[in-house]
């Protein structure tokens, strides 16, 4: 939509929309915060073509079925009463969570009650509630392991919270602990509060190691824990059963993936009571539509029908490392979730970095979003239509790629 075209009445409104410099008003540290694009490459306040094969967001490549889309249309037609406001205490889908919780985890007494959940808009909300009710005001920095979920440090960034990043192991991508223990010994005003830690990571696809869970459970009680668990559907491993022996744990969730909600903006956390206590005072009172609340609610309900295609996802994700892996320049690293990661053999006369813009500037030429990221590509598992027209634009670029000549076979896709 074009600026409105106030002329005469507004003498002055020529500058208004060709500002350059940021308005006095917006605290400074903000002008040079890169926010978080949905679909980089692209106008993020454009919705991306329905055309294009999006493969850069995690998300299931599947809509909710028929049946159950009538079924929230009728809630929304029957039930929901527009001018009323929510829900606001969410005690139904609590109760609804806590018992998906202990199923899922086998847990036995079923220990995790309502107490134990608090939901957000989308788990990007939990986080940034966490990040007040834990470091805001000096009180402290996070700890993040890069390459990992970005939105970590950009919220803490607009509440003005210290980052520290530390790497990751280049073959396993466990987090450098060694780095991560010392930041943690050397961090001081404000100290290290949070470490977030995703199980399995993004953009990386990795499960935590052995060593990392020993290294979160010897940290002491005045840091906590966010165990970022967004993927748990697919890669079937949670921490939820040794929540109880860490109050200084919390594990988050979201409906936006294998549930396929992620147009409802539905994430919770799962914790110790008098955590959840402080998330409710810090999130806005109405923070879940009706409509998001009864479409988690019915996804619960439906949770067998909906998560059975996981089973698809996950034999989707051999074909794709299957056939990926038969590019001899191509790095595929193994995979717990709905994505896979993959980095570029070069030797020091190329450049991976040109080589995987390149690559991504093609596929998306061809109709395929994946995500670019400093040092390699992040591609989710689509329909097997997508992953094979994926799979074919990625033989199609690799055979232009004049690098690629030299060092690979382009004939082997299977
Ligand atoms: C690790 C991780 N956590 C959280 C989220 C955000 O989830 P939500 O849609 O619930 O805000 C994502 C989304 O991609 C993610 O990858």
């Amino acid at each position: 939509m074009s600026p409105p075209k106030f002329g005469k009445q507004f003498p002055h409104s020529v500058n208004y929309f060709n500002q350059q410099k940021m308005l006095k008003f917006i605290r400074s540290d903000l002008s040079q915060l890169n926010a978080y694009k949905a679909h980089p490459g692209s106008d993020s306040a454009e919705p991306v073509a329905m055309q294009f094969d999006r493969l850069d967001t995690n998300e299931s490549p599947l809509d909710l079925p028929p049946e159950i889309k009538e079924k929230l249309a009728w809630t929304y037609q029957q039930v929901i009463e527009t001018n009323r406001y929510p829900d606001g205490g969410h005690e139904a889908l609590k109760n609804a969570i806590a018992q998906y919780v202990n199923e899922s985890a086998n847990l036995a007494n079923s220990p995790f009650t309502a107490a134990n959940i608090s939901v957000g808009n989308g788990s990007d909300e939990l986080i940034r509630s966490l990040l007040i009710a834990t470091c805001l005001g000096g009180e402290g920095s996070i700890l993040v392991a890069n390459p990992t979920f970005s939105m970590y440090g950009i919220l803490a960034q607009t509440l003005g919270i210290p980052v520290v990043t530390v790497g990751r192991n280049q073959n396993n991508f466990e987090t450098d602990l060694e780095a991560a223990k010392s930041a943690i010994t050397q961090t001081q005003n404000p100290p290290i509060r949070v470490v977030f830690v995703v199980h399995p990571n993004s953009p990386t696809a990795n499960c935590l190691t052995a060593a990392e869970l020993t290294w979160l459970k010897s940290l002491p009680e005045e840091i906590l824990v966010v165990i970022d668990e967004a993927y748990f559907e697919f890669s079937q491993t949670t921490l939820a059963g040794q929540l109880l022996q860490h109050p200084n744990w919390i594990i988050l969730r979201t409906f936006s993936k294998a549930f396929r909600l992620a147009a409802m903006r539905v994430g919770y956390c799962i914790a110790h009571p008098q955590a959840i206590a402080i998330l409710e005072k810090v999130r806005l009172p109405y923070n879940l539509p009706s409509f998001s609340i009864a479409a988690a609610l019915m996804a619960l309900e439906n949770r067998h029908l909906l998560l059975q295609s996981i089973a698809q996802t996950l034999s989707e994700r051999t074909k794709m490392i299957t056939a990926l892996s038969a590019h001899s320049i191509l790095e595929i690293t193994p995979s717990a979730t709905n994505f896979i990661y993959l980095r570029i053999k070069t030797d020091d006369s190329n450049s991976p970095v040109t080589f995987l813009t390149s690559l991504n500037q093609k596929l998306r030429n061809q109709g395929t979003l994946i995500r670019l990221l400093p040092n390699g590509l992040r591609i989710t598992i689509g329909t097997a239509a997508e992953n094979t027209r994926t799979l074919e634009r990625i033989q199609s670029a690799l055979q232009n790629e004049s690098n690629y000549h030299s060092s690979a076979s382009v004939s082997t896709l299977p």
